[in-house]
């Protein structure tokens, strides 16, 4: 492929004189792109809350701009310097520091490491992959370790917080096809998004956190999958039973946890980390398997919103204001 002179569509994040942030559409150069990395058409990206963070300046995510944001893609392999891709190849690359503080997917080619690539699986369609996107792949985590540490339908109701948002819906939709009972926590009018992926019941979030103020609450989900943290991952732990698990991997309410230890020394109950960024490669490969065999969600289109790179700027405003349901998928080709 002819490289020299060629240029690409990918939006930027760049930092104003006054200190704010704006996002724009720009043809970006491929021969700027490092020669030592695998070269890939992106075919599709998603939206993940960390490129909303990204994609507005959060130098907690990303320390320099201007930036192309993108945590996650899907595509073909165009060269690559390694002999374990090949062109014509299709990848997913995720996680690592794409996205971050290295070009990510809102662009229609991207360069990562082989490191950071693992290959589609192949029942797997590109649209399909990025409707999981990293969201879902963090959900098939948080639903793994629960498993692992022995839930199972019969112990009784999974909890699930952010339910409507990404990582939410996806988990929702897995447990709920491998037979749980799923309470679905959320601030949304999203009932019916909500029941329609599998929850049994719905719970209003600032309902859900009033009884907040008690050591212990009664012992009500044998696992959870907490995605916003602060308080309501304190009602999660507070109200967790007896030797069960609870999943803790995000923040969108807060980075805060003010608990005592009688959840964990009275009760038994674990609360574990997850973590996707740094997954190991042999991981996330058998773990995308998963998603594309015994996991596979027929939910997962009405899950995903499709955009198209131009759209996408509008939905990381309102991403950031708490308002996406479900995933959005960005088509580039
Ligand atoms: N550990 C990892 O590797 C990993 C990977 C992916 C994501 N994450 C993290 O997981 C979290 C969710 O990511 P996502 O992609 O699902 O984001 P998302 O699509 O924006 O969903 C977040 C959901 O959290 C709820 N929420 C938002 N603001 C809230 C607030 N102030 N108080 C209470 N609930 C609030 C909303 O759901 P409701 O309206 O339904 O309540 C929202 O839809 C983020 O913190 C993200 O950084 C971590």
């Amino acid at each position: 492929m002819e490289k020299e002179g060629t240029t690409y569509r990918a939006l930027v994040a760049r930092e104003l004189e006054n200190g704010d942030f704006v996002r724009e559409i720009k043809a970006l150069t491929l021969a700027d792109l490092p020669d030592d990395e695998v070269l890939i058409k992106v075919h599709y990206s998603s939206l993940n809350y960390k490129d909303a963070l990204s994609a507005s300046g959060n130098r907690g995510v990303t320390r320099r701009y201007p930036h192309v944001p993108g945590i996650d893609a899907v595509g073909v392999v165009v060269s690559s310097p390694s002999a374990s891709f090949r062109p014509g190849d299709r990848v997913i690359a995720s996680g690592f520091d794409l996205g971050m503080n290295h070009g990510g997917g809102f662009a229609e080619y991207l360069t990562a490491p082989k490191e950071w690539l693992v290959p589609l699986p192949e029942e797997m369609r590109f649209e399909e992959c990025m409707s999981w996107g990293t969201a879902g792949f963090t959900a098939a985590q948080c639903v793994a370790k629960l498993l692992e540490n022995g839930a199972l339908p019969q112990k009784g109701k999974i909890l699930v917080t952010g339910a409507s948002g990404g990582v939410g819906s996806v988990a929702v939709a897995i447990l709920a096809k491998l037979g749980f009972e799923v309470t679905a926590v959320t601030g949304k009018d999203a009932g019916k998004f909500l029941l329609g992926l599998g929850a049994s019941e719905i719970l209003n979030r600032e309902e859900f956190v009033q009884e907040n103020n008690k050591l212990l609450l009664k012992e009500k989900w044998a696992g959870a999958v907490d995605t916003v943290g602060g308080k309501y991952l304190e009602t999660v732990i507070k109200g967790s039973c007896y030797g069960s698990t609870v999943t803790c991997c995000g923040n969108a309410a807060s980075a805060d946890l003010q608990l005592t230890v009688y959840p964990f020394i009275l009760r038994a109950v674990s609360l574990t980390g997850i973590d996707s960024a740094k997954c190991p490669v042999p991981v996330r490969t058998e773990l995308w398997k998963k998603m594309a065999g015994e996991w596979a969600l027929d939910q997962l289109a009405d899950l995903a919103t499709v955009i198209t790179l131009d759209e996408l700027d509008k939905k990381i405003g309102e991403m950031l204001a708490a308002k996406v349901k479900g995933r959005v998928v960005v088509k580039m080709v």
